[in-house]
């Protein structure tokens, strides 16, 4: 996997900017280094558009302390960015996912202010701009990714006047009346603002970035345009609109007909005690997924006996997330004990209600438990995308399953013939789910067939060059 490392100066034409690198590297007390794939949508999606490519990919290893030479791995060109101790706690923990994260997903839980956040944010998202510039090549492209990194594309365009830039946020972008409460949301609007296109997963968040714009930074907008500069030397306009991200489903379709992925499949069927009903949820253990009210629902259809064990389980993956987090850390007890209650006052022996798993899943399990899921939970309460349900859908490659999905998660505006749910409602989500379980086979492979037209037309290749190509018409 690892390849030479290269040298300092190099540029490419076109250089990614995302907080996290496609792996991540950690260091033993031995000095033994051990790497992984990175976690979350932002790199399932942009992993295989940039394999084998020429670009660079500027980002954090993933570990505090660590500073690494460039380095080449999978044909990307790896650029790391130090984070220290301090930043961790205050850029990434902090400003990144305890202010913007909560703030732009509808405030699940209450985003916190710190001005020490703020200036740790500015002091890191000028380390990632300046990286981001040097390694550039005259007349390039940059494009940079999501929340961390608001600011990079203004300071790039400081630095690097010459190149083209794009963002992609790909997590929702929140109403102006959330928005407003960040004390500093004119240097985030004017750091986005830097890019020549700023895309979005769904059309209404780049519909309240164009109106926060026009309220508080004091631009015009026209159509999906925001002018800066206005009057000025410097005049531009800015396109934001929406490019829903999606996934290589036709690798993951290779991987469910493998005879040894769909033989696993069979198995963990028979482990789980051929049950009639797999239900199945896996996310990173976040407050945003709605983990929560999806035990709940479940926890209630059992005790009202619409569903029984062991006739049905809840298999729950959540794979471990900012555990430094205190929102995090809340949300783990709450979900951990939510699941040993309904094990207990339901579970038979050797027939838990719930199979619950905090633990990362190699890749062909992933995709072995979506062939073996019936019915797949998404429930977000808010999500950009979530590319779990894309991927359940282009695995099921036999029209089998169900998917329940959430009108919260930037999927349902394409994933229409899913059961849309509202998982705040907690009668609405439980009737969903035993329709789910006990839909027609005529019916749930029609929705599947449907479904899969969609995911398997409009792959990642297709969100990475609608944007590219709407970038190059932008500059
Ligand atoms: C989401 C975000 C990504 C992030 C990922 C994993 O998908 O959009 O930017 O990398 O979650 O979160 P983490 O904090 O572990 O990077």
């Amino acid at each position: 996997m690892w390849g030479e490392e290269e040298h300092l100066t190099e540029t490419r034409d076109l250089v990614v900017v995302a907080n996290r690198l496609p792996v991540d590297i950690a260091v033993d007390e031995n000095g033994r280094q051990t790497i992984r794939r990175s976690p979350g949508g932002l790199v399932s999606a942009m992993e295989p558009v940039l394999r084998g490519t020429e670009a660079a990919w500027v980002g954090w290893a993933g570990t505090p302390g660590l500073d690494l030479p460039p380095f080449t791995n999978d044909g990307v060109h790896i650029v790391p960015v130090p984070l220290s101790q301090e930043d961790v706690a205050e850029y990434y923990e902090g400003f990144s996912n305890a202010t913007i994260w909560p703030l732009y997903h509808d405030v699940i839980t209450p985003p916190e202010y710190h001005r020490e956040w703020a200036e740790a944010y500015r002091r890191v998202n000028r380390r990632f701009a300046e990286a981001a510039a040097a390694h550039v090549a005259p007349g390039g492209t940059v494009w940079v990714h999501d929340y961390q990194l608001q600011l990079v594309p203004r300071l790039v365009r400081e630095l690097r006047p010459d190149v083209r830039i794009g963002f992609f946020l790909h997590i929702p972008f929140p109403g102006l009346e959330l928005f407003s409460q960040l004390p500093w949301r004119n240097e985030m609007l004017r750091g986005l603002l830097g890019a020549d296109l700023v895309g979005f997963q769904r059309a209404g968040d780049a519909s309240n970035f164009r109106r926060c714009a026009r309220r508080l930074a004091g631009t015009h907008t026209r159509g999906l345009f925001v002018r800066v500069n206005a009057g000025t030397p410097q005049e531009r306009d800015v396109r934001a609109s929406a490019f829903p991200i999606s996934l290589d489903s036709a690798a993951i379709e290779e991987v469910a007909r493998r005879p040894e992925v769909q033989a696993r499949a069979r198995a963990i069927r028979h482990e789980l005690g051929d049950p009639a009903t797999i239900m199945y949820g896996v996310d990173r253990l976040d407050y945003t997924k709605g983990i929560r009210h999806r035990l709940k629902a479940y926890g209630e259809l059992l005790e009202e006996g619409r569903l029984e064990v062991p006739g049905s389980i809840l298999v729950q993956v959540a794979s471990p997330s900012r555990g430094n987090v205190g929102a995090y850390q809340v949300l783990r007890e709450e979900v951990e004990t939510t699941v040993g209650r309904i094990n207990g006052d339901y579970g038979k022996l050797g027939h838990p209600a719930i199979q619950y798993l905090h633990q990362n899943q190699p890749w062909e399990e992933m995709v072995a438990l979506y062939l073996a899921a019936d019915v797949m939970l998404v429930t977000a309460l808010r999500d950009g995308m979530n590319l779990v349900a894309k991927e359940y859908v282009a695995a099921r490659f036999d029209r089998g399953g169900v998917l329940v999905l959430s009108e919260f998660a930037g999927a349902a505006d394409e994933l229409k013939q899913a059961i849309i749910v509202n998982p705040h409602d907690i009668d609405g989500l439980k009737d969903a789910m035993v329709r789910a379980a006990t839909m027609e086979q005529f019916e749930a492979r029609r929705r599947m067939g449907a479904l899969r037209r969609r995911v398997m037309e409009r792959d990642v290749k297709y969100w990475a060059l609608s944007f590219m190509r709407a970038l190059g018409e932008a500059k």
